[in-house]
């Protein structure tokens, strides 16, 4: 039998949080460091080759652009290493799949890539980290993880980069997938895959790029008016991404705005506030100059936008192709 060699790549999160006591619901993130997280996996006996390095030790709130950029280093340099066969990266669970999907757009992933996380800090009885670990070194072992893609390991379940989403704030199960529900099941011990890998030899659809153009993101409410889409524009924006309601819909006074504002080249995508959010073209997004986001979160709309303006594209039909692909 050959052991896994596998790279653990640790940011922070929950799974590594520490409260004062193992009942306390008041817990700080990123507290505990990968030298402690692996001395406690090593007590379950895995066998696996694990190798840690601490990128970041952060609550997920406070990911940012230079940790993307040490963590997708570190992940193109393994992807390379003929001694390592795949990469575990510990998490945050609040942001966990902006991460995920940023890197699958941007990493070719011919090795397993898996992010992992934790609901409950490291002190707490009940810890979910340790389980859910063991659960990604099982992932991160198989080599029928690779060509699906970042994926993201929680509760027992495998999730696509692009489809998982948090949706509870407590409790061991707060992910779910969507439009694709989990693309496998893993214990420990067994791992089960719904259908074969879908991305194999497929190279990175983007370059990274650390400094990414000013996209926000405009949540739709009763009672909004277009001056709240004024006050996020700035001369620097080049897009912006509605959290519409339903299906990504707005007042008139507001779309009327954002008319206005796409005229001149400012890039409008169209997603839902909503966690089953699909938002499909609909015959005035042409005359609007709009683009769907399709199955995509506001918060991960974003990020191919912004990945797309990077690449120079600024042609809507052509960023709708790119939202349309899956
Ligand atoms: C975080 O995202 O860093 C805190 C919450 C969590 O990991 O569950």
């Amino acid at each position: 039998m050959t052991i896994p060699r596998i790279l653990v790549l640790a940011t922070g999160g929950t799974i590594a949080g520490a409260a004062e006591s193992a009942t306390r619901h008041d817990y700080r993130p990123g507290q505990i460091t990968i030298e402690e997280l692996l001395s406690r996996v090593k007590e379950l006996g895995i066998p696996a080759q694990l190798t840690g390095r601490q990128i970041a030790n952060i609550g997920s709130e406070d990911m940012s652009p230079a940790i993307w950029a040490s963590l997708h280093a570190a992940c193109d340099a393994a992807m390379n290493d003929p001694e390592c066969d795949g990469i575990i990266i510990t998490h945050g669970t609040d942001t966990a799949e902006e991460t995920a999907f940023l890197l699958d757009l941007t990493l070719s992933t011919h090795k397993p890539v898996v992010l992992v996380g934790a609901m409950r800090p490291a002190t707490a009885v009940g810890y979910d980290g340790l389980r859910n670990f063991a659960n990604a070194m099982r992932v991160a072992s198989d080599c029928e993880a690779a060509g699906r893609g970042v994926l993201v390991v929680m509760g027992d379940r495998v999730f696509a980069a692009r489809d998982i989403r948090k949706n509870r704030t407590r409790g061991t199960d707060a992910f779910a997938g969507f439009p694709r529900d989990s693309v496998g099941l893993v214990t420990p011990s067994a791992l089960e895959w719904f259908g074969a890998p879908w991305r194999s030899g497929e190279p990175a659809r983007f370059p990274f790029r650390q400094q990414l153009p000013d996209v926000p993101v405009l949540y739709i409410h009763s009672g909004i008016t277009p001056d709240y889409a004024d006050r996020l524009i700035t001369a620097e924006t080049r897009g912006i991404v509605v959290c519409g309601v339903g299906e990504g819909n707005m007042p008139d006074s507001v779309r009327q705005r954002l008319v206005e504002l796409a005229k001149p080249g400012l890039q409008v995508v169209r997603a839902s506030r909503l966690g089953e959010g699909l938002v499909d073209r609909e015959p005035e997004d042409d005359a609007n100059g709009f683009i769907a986001a399709r199955a995509l979160s506001p918060a991960k709309a974003r990020i191919l936008l912004q990945m797309l303006i990077a690449a120079g594209q600024d042609d809507p039909a052509a960023i709708q192709c790119e939202f349309d692909r899956r």
